[in-house]
């Protein structure tokens, strides 16, 4: 049987850590309710302490969402577990979010705290949280980067304090797909309870492995993946969700998990957070590029016009466009030319009308970087007849 892999959406928490990015509570709230219907299992709606509006936005978050836990980051701390408490509790299904760094570089230059009592605080705070919530995450920040006997013996603990997820982040980036899985598997196999809960990994994109590291956490026993849509979040951003689920969907046949989410939706809730964020989204950037289902070369653009499946591995619908784009410039070919053309409405031409007017259109071309519509009815409006 398949495993279900939960998605732990936190565009509006790490994501907001964008450089330069800002959402108000309105924001907050539209984004959450496209989220909704998009199917993730958590929303991270924000960190409640780190100011009164982000408070407000979480508390507004937890009393409107219905079908998705809605979280709320907290450090180690008690007066942070109170605020995200407060922040969360009229949701239906409320989580708090602890976390505490676990690396030595983290312990000795940030923190100042010996592992002894990083370990005591993590399970102090988790059982703290407990009190309010049973559903309680704990993070090791910067888990790749810590000794794996300190982050294997952190998990046991905060397992057996009550914490019914733990969360594995690769905060700077630093890991590599292979390596990443095999941490997975190495928590697997050494903390002795952690079948009492669910496996989350949260992977940042500073070396452009961000989805990479997440698929092989999958395939190494991940139940949880934790990202941002658009790969929003601090420096390079986090994991892009919807390149992780497209992944999942697109080679099931290799992955073999299910998840909860509607495809169909990945496209509008790409544009809304782009459009509220003010991050424009990367032309080439995988799934919801303007350019990942267009085709510009004539070689392409023949294959795809005879069978989509020679060029394209999902189609534009199953994200939720409608169509893909013929991009009409030098490497195009006569094929593509004569689709667009009666697109256009010019359908009673001659073979040889039609290669005049493709002539003409590639001199065009090598003047000009893409053709536009415009261009093309100028070309031969005067020449042939439009039916
Ligand atoms: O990147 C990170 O380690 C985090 C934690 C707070 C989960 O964002
Ligand atoms: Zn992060």
């Amino acid at each position: 049987m398949s495993r279900r892999i939960k998605i732990f959406d936190t565009t509006l928490r790490d994501g907001e850590q964008t450089p330069g990015v800002n959402l108000n509570i309105n924001e907050k709230l539209e984004i959450a309710k496209q989220l909704e219907r998009l199917g993730v299992d958590v929303i991270e709606a924000g960190f409640a302490i780190a100011s009164p509006g982000d408070f407000k936005a979480v508390k507004a978050v937890a009393e409107n969402v219905k079908n998705a836990t809605v979280a709320s980051l907290a450090r180690a701390l008690e007066k942070d577990i109170d605020r995200a408490w407060e922040a969360v509790k009229e949701a239906e299904n409320p989580l708090i979010h602890t976390f505490i760094a676990t690396s030595d570089i983290h312990l000795k230059y940030k923190l100042k705290m010996t592992e002894e009592e990083v370990l005591e605080r993590a399970v102090a705070m988790v059982k703290y949280a407990k009190k309010y919530c049973s559903h309680v995450e704990f993070s090791a920040e910067d888990a790749s980067r810590t000794r794996p006997e300190f982050l294997f013996k952190v998990l046991e603990k905060v397992i057996d304090a009550g914490a019914v997820v733990v969360n594995i982040p690769d905060t700077v980036g630093y890991a590599t797909p292979i390596e990443f899985g095999n941490l997975i598997k190495a928590i697997k196999e050494n903390v002795p309870n952690i079948d009492k809960a669910d496996i989350s990994v949260h992977c940042h994109n500073d070396l452009g492995l961000a989805v990479a590291n997440s698929l092989s956490a999958i395939l190494n026993g991940a139940t949880q993946i934790e990202g941002t849509i658009n790969g929003l979040g601090e420096r390079a951003g986090n994991a892009a969700v919807e390149e992780i689920i497209m992944g999942l969907e697109t080679r099931k046949d290799f992955y073999n998990v299910t998840h909860n989410f509607d495809t169909t939706q990945i496209y509008r809730t790409s544009k809304l957070v782009s459009s509220l964020t003010g991050v424009k989204v990367p032309p080439n950037k995988a799934i919801v590029g303007s350019n990942a289902f267009a085709h510009e070369s004539g070689i392409h653009q023949h294959g795809v016009l005879a069978e989509k499946t020679t060029y394209e591995i999902m189609t534009p619908e199953s994200i939720g466009l409608s169509t893909n784009r013929m991009v009409l410039g030098k490497l195009s070919g006569r094929h593509a030319f004569e689709e667009r053309l009666k697109e256009l409405g010019y359908n009673n031409l001659t073979d040889e009308e039609i290669q005049k007017a493709f002539e003409m259109f590639k001199d065009l071309a090598d003047r000009k970087k893409t053709v536009t519509d415009k261009d093309i009815e100028a070309l031969i409006g005067a020449k042939v007849s439009k039916v």
